[in-house]
């Protein structure tokens, strides 16, 4: 066992580190009141491969493994969580899913675009009546052939307004449950798909978070992924995938904040001292780092296992779930160790508490976390 970064995991880490300080950081607070997606931004992370982490570069991507993943994950959440969360979107619920189930054609036509950061893509799979319960798809995939007609609306769906390509579940086979559930890709602009307004949210107010509806849009046979009924089992093994990327937002968002709050405590003086000298100040730093650092124990581990080729259904969840309880209360900590201050924006503490909170909720609330948990400890 090795718990030592290599030398390459210290550059790509310290790549996005300096990207982050030096490029998200200035505009940030003014994204988030805005609820500005950072375009340009995209374009430039798309310039240091951070769209297509661990695509093959022979589909347009970086060729890199889980490990860099999680490392680029912390360090952009570290200061902009809605910037991280459309690179993890891109990464692992769309190439990902592109790369391991999809046709050399789809592959060739758009992983290649995906993985470049030429084009973004999104990941619709929860609706109005299937959030948690995933298999409840009310979304239709009438099968005419040589194409399919989708019908219904998906909610929630990150980069909703800003993508390109859309990897859409819908069910086919009612009688079959969730074994008649296919996932299509579906291009922007396609006739018969809309836009919905923007959601006004709480955190990562700086992504684009839209409801999309689907009206007898046309989609070419080709561009299902895998056998018919494979959808549900896609949207699975994607996840879990995905749910390495939101433990690792977790904990950036967690790291970020910790950061910050020590360097406060060591310049704030109250009672004639700086505040990191009172022990109820230290205490509450030496548990945030102890939780942090169990989190990023849980978070290289799931990245690991994914690397080996291990299975991480069940390491991803655990990271997950861990991870951002410990960002949701490490953050509230950093606002109450900042004082007043944390809870004025230009602290910067308030947002990562605000950002926080999604990371519990998104890629499977802690509860279905708990269940994807429970299910394998009783299992084995
Ligand atoms: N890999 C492969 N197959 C899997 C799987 C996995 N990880 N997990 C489940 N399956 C299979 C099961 O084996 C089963 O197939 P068989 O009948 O052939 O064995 C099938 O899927 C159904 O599984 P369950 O019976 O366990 O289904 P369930 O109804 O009990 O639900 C669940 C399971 C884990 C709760 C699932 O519904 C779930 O994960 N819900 C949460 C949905 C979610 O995470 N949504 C996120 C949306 S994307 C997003 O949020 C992006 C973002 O914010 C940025
Ligand atoms: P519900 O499923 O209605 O859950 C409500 C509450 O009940 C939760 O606390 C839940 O944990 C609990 N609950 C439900 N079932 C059980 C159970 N069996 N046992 C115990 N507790 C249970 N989805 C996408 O497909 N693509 C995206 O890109 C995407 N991006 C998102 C971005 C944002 C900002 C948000 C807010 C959501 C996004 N989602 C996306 C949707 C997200 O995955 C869902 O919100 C999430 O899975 C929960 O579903 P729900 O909101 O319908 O809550």
């Amino acid at each position: 066992m090795n718990f030592n970064l290599t030398e390459e995991h210290k550059m790509i880490r310290d790549a996005a580190r300096d990207f982050a300080k030096t490029e998200l950081l200035p505009g940030v607070i003014e994204r988030d009141n805005q609820q500005q997606f950072p375009k340009e931004l995209v374009k430039k992370m798309a310039d240091l491969g951070f769209m297509g982490i661990m695509v093959d570069p022979k589909y347009g991507g970086s060729g890199m493994d889980t490990i860099s993943y999680v490392l680029i994950m912390e360090e952009l959440s570290k200061i902009d969580a809605s910037a991280s969360v459309i690179v993890s979107v891109n990464n692992s619920l769309v190439c990902y899913g592109l790369e391991a189930f999809g046709t050399e054609e789809q592959k060739q036509k758009y992983l290649t675009k995906l993985a470049s950061g030429e084009k973004i893509g999104a990941f619709c799979l929860s609706e109005p009546e299937a959030g948690s319960d995933a298999t409840s798809q009310k979304t239709t995939a009438e099968d005419k052939g040589d194409h399919y007609i989708i019908n219904g609306t998906k909610n929630w769906i990150t980069n909703g307004g800003r993508a390109d390509f859309y990897l859409v579940v819908a069910q086919t086979h009612k009688e079959k449950g969730h074994k008649g559930i296919n996932v299509f890709i579906v291009e922007k602009d396609m006739e018969g798909f809309h836009v919905g307004p923007k959601e006004d949210k709480l955190g990562i107010r700086g992504s684009d978070t839209h409801t999309l509806q689907f009206n007898d849009v046309k989609v070419p046979k080709e561009n299902r992924i895998g056998e018919d009924g494979f959808g549900f089992k896609f949207a699975m093994k994607t996840l879990s995938g995905g749910r390495i990327g939101i433990a690792a937002q977790a904990l950036g968002i967690a790291s970020g904040a910790y950061e910050l709050a020590l360097k406060y405590s060591k310049e704030r003086k109250a009672f004639g001292t700086e505040i990191c000298n009172h022990q109820a100040i230290a205490f509450k730093l030496a548990d945030m780092h102890t939780e942090i650092e169990a989190a990023r124990l849980l978070v290289m581990k799931s990245a690991f296992d994914k690397d080996q080729g291990e299975n991480y259904d069940t390491s991803s969840a655990i990271a997950k779930l861990y991870a951002s309880k410990v960002a949701m209360e490490q953050t509230v900590e950093a606002v109450q160790i900042h004082g007043g201050n944390g809870f004025v924006k230009e602290y910067h503490v308030e947002r990562l508490m605000r950002d926080a909170k999604i990371t519990q909720i998104y890629e499977g609330t802690s509860e279905i976390q708990k269940i994807v948990i429970s299910r394998s400890v009783l299992r084995n």
